[in-house]
């Protein structure tokens, strides 16, 4: 199933996330669906100071819309607000510091931004991280977890009535196409220690991109690593010959990725597997949890539509976007695919088309999208879907966990 999930994933990357893809897509878009207005409309974006998060917050400024930026970095949230205000014209630009990791001070923010502002029409949860290694916050929660899930419940479910009160209100949050190869885990929520620790490291190697599940299969498997080791190269040669119309598209667009998956993917597995087993700690630890915590996002995204009918939530996947947060935590997929990714503001139209667009509205809520296209949040036959049941043992779990976390 491993192998199925990741081989369907990366096809569907190379042909659907791409910078092409993307141009691709664009050729069905609806000019006029941007073509508004936003003043008197008030948005929240986290992570507003970089990549996604940023390109965002600039396009809604030019649409004269106001702009609360939530960032935690004061230096790089001032700069990009300087940026934003001397390009829109806009000075209804505002900026909040918050670190989305740290729970109790995620409550106590929402609760005074609720004090202190009347209105708000659009929260875009777009601020994530992948972590280099786990680290907990000050209140021994697991970071990742903390920021991308339970910061982003907090925030979304204690802004809920003031958006209530708003009018139209939309929920947007960024969520990542990595969370297609995941199903929903529902307990031991930080995936942190004890008895989970086995398990998690093996649904991470059964969650991780090429390079990393042969690594996984090699060492853990013998039998199946003959089998495997054996029979990928014939997947490759499938897919690189078998594949006419795809070959045609892809192979011959993305040069670079060629170079570096068909024929470099040997060396790359020699050095990145047997040589850097920090990288390969890192990775195999972190990856799988920050695609868990988007899938996490879009169950979350679905139950709030459920249960909030007043407010238009969505969900998106921006594609492979060339970002800070990619070049960082995935170098060598962002050198490798560098000419192939998507910029800021291609990665963030979704997420402003969801956020402003009369036609994004008229959707049904709770939905996932990709391209102001709303679409499946499952591959087929990948076995990701979960019971309604599962879905309400996390919710009461993510609930539980922060009302915990709520100062008193
Ligand atoms: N780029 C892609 O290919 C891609 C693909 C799928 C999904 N995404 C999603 O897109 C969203 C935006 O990411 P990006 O690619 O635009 O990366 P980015 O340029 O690095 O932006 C991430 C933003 O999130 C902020 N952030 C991270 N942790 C935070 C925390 N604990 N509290 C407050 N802010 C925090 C960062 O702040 P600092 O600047 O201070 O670090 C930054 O402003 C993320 O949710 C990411 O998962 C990206």
């Amino acid at each position: 199933m491993s192998l199925y999930r990741n081989s369907a994933w990366f096809l569907k990357g190379v042909t659907e996330f791409t910078k092409n893809a993307f141009i691709s897509a664009s050729k069905r878009f609806v000019e006029k669906d941007l073509e508004v207005s936003m003043a008197g409309r008030s948005f929240m974006i986290t992570g507003a100071n970089s990549g996604i998060g940023r390109a965002t917050a600039m396009a809604i400024a030019k649409k004269g819309g106001t702009v609360h930026m939530v960032c935690r970095n004061k230096d790089k949230a001032e700069e990009a607000r300087a940026d934003i205000v001397k390009e829109s014209g806009n000075k209804e630009i505002f900026v909040h510091i918050l670190d989305l990791s740290e729970t109790k001070k995620v409550w106590e923010f929402a609760e005074s931004f609720k004090r202190k502002y009347k209105s708000l029409n659009v929260l875009i949860n777009n601020a994530g991280c992948i972590m280099s290694q786990r680290e907990e916050n000050t209140e021994g929660l697991e970071k990742s977890f903390a920021s991308n899930v339970l910061g982003v419940y907090i925030l979304t479910k204690s802004l809920i009535a003031l958006l209530e009160k708003s009018a139209e209100p939309r929920v947007v949050t960024v969520s990542s196409g990595g969370m297609l190869v995941q199903k929903l885990r529902t307990g031991n929520l930080q995936t942190d220690r004890g008895r989970y620790d086995g398990a998690m490291v093996y649904a991470q190697n059964k969650v991780r991109e090429k390079p990393r599940f042969r690594q996984s299969k090699v060492r853990e498997e013998p039998r199946f690593r003959q089998s495997k080791v054996r029979e990928e190269p014939r997947f490759r040669q499938s897919k690189v010959r078998e594949e006419p119309r795809f070959r045609q598209s892809k192979v011959r667009e993305e040069p670079r990725f060629r170079q570096s998956k068909v024929r470099e993917e040997p060396r790359f597995r020699q050095s990145k597997v047997r040589e850097e087993p920090r990288f390969r700690q890192s990775k195999v630890r972190e990856e799988p949890r920050f695609r868990q915590s988007k899938r996490q996002q879009v169950v979350i995204t679905e139950q709030l539509a459920k249960n909030h009918l007043n407010i238009h939530f969505s969900v998106m996947h921006p594609g492979w976007v060339d970002t800070p947060a990619v070049a960082n935590a995935m170098p060598e997929f962002h050198s490798s695919m560098r000419e192939s990714l998507r910029t800021p503001e291609q990665g963030a139209d979704t997420a402003v088309w969801l956020a402003v667009s009369h036609a994004a509205a008229t959707m049904p809520s709770g939905h996932f999208y990709q391209d102001r296209k709303m679409v499946s949040a499952h591959l087929p036959l990948a076995w990701t879907r979960s019971s309604s049941l599962e879905e309400q043992k996390f919710m009461f779990s993510l609930e539980d966990l922060a009302k915990s976390h709520q100062p008193h």
